[in-house]
């Protein structure tokens, strides 16, 4: 086993910096425990373990003749680095990508922490409480130029401190500058916030997007953007629902 740094099909496919607790995890496999169910996407198999209860890693197997759009795990574990445990979110240990038989295989380890998510849970809907922790997390990620375009409730997990913590950020992306496209993802997040985890149920959205505008940083103009992008979002998604005959009757 060898770690990549040379893929022909995969430029992108690289291997993450090596660090004792990633090489620690990666010579226990055989302690390894299935978590959940194996993903297909694609011709690209995705399975999560934990091990110890301490560490989760995600083992990604795809052919190595296939040219991927996305190398999330990158992604996500530059986020996560950037992030560095801040507001509950888990650690990164890195991942690494080998070549194997004819198979690429990415391992990517993070902290694990203890708690359910609220899907696993089976809420189905946030309460008020929830709601204005999930306002403040969403600030808390915009002002570091940071947008999670996936706040579900399969993504956020309920703590053993009885906190909230966002736990996926496969598909974030983060800005350096805050430009246009920042914005417009920022309202998309509070969005998709407000549909998947508040049901766009109205008193509970006012409790989250107060929660977020009190805890967001801005001045005149990057507020006027903020909301701007917020206003559109909403107007764009509630026609989308409303023709597919998923909009709430109370909205
Ligand atoms: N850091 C973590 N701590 C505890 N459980 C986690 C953690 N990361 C993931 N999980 C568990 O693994 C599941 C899938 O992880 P996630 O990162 O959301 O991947 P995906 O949604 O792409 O399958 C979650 O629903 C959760 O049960
Ligand atoms: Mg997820």
């Amino acid at each position: 086993m060898t770690s990549n740094n040379n893929n022909t099909a995969n430029d992108s496919l690289k291997a993450g910096p090596l660090n004792n607790v990633l090489l620690d995890v990666l010579a226990q496999k055989s302690s390894w425990q299935l978590l959940g169910k194996s993903v297909q996407r694609k011709a690209c198999h995705c399975q999560n373990y934990h091990l110890d209860g301490r560490f989760i890693i995600k083992l990604f197997r795809f052919p190595e003749n296939e040219i991927l759009d996305n190398t999330w795990w990158i992604i996500e574990h530059t986020i996560l680095s950037l992030i560095n445990g801040k507001w509950g979110s888990p650690i990164s240990h890195g991942y690494l990508s080998f070549n194997q038989d004819t198979y690429n295989i990415v391992i990517f380890v993070r902290e694990r922490i203890s708690g359910n998510t609220l899907e696993e849970s089976n809420v189905s809907i946030l309460n008020n409480a929830q709601c204005k922790e999930v306002g403040e997390l969403l600030a808390n990620f915009h002002n570091d130029g940071i947008v999670t375009r996936d706040c579900t409730l399969g993504n956020l997990l309920l703590n053993t401190d009885n906190t909230l913590c966002f736990i996926d950020f496969g598909k974030a992306r983060s800005y350096k500058n805050k430009t246009l496209l920042f914005f417009f993802q920022a309202g998309w997040d509070c969005w998709k916030a407000q549909w998947r985890c508040a049901k766009l149920e109205p008193r509970l959205c006012e409790i989250m997007m107060n929660a977020y505008w009190a805890k967001l940083d801005t001045n005149k103009y990057t507020r006027a953007l903020y909301n701007l992008m917020q206003k559109i979002t909403r107007r764009q998604q509630l026609m989308r629902l409303k023709k597919r005959g998923k909009l709430p009757d109370y909205i």
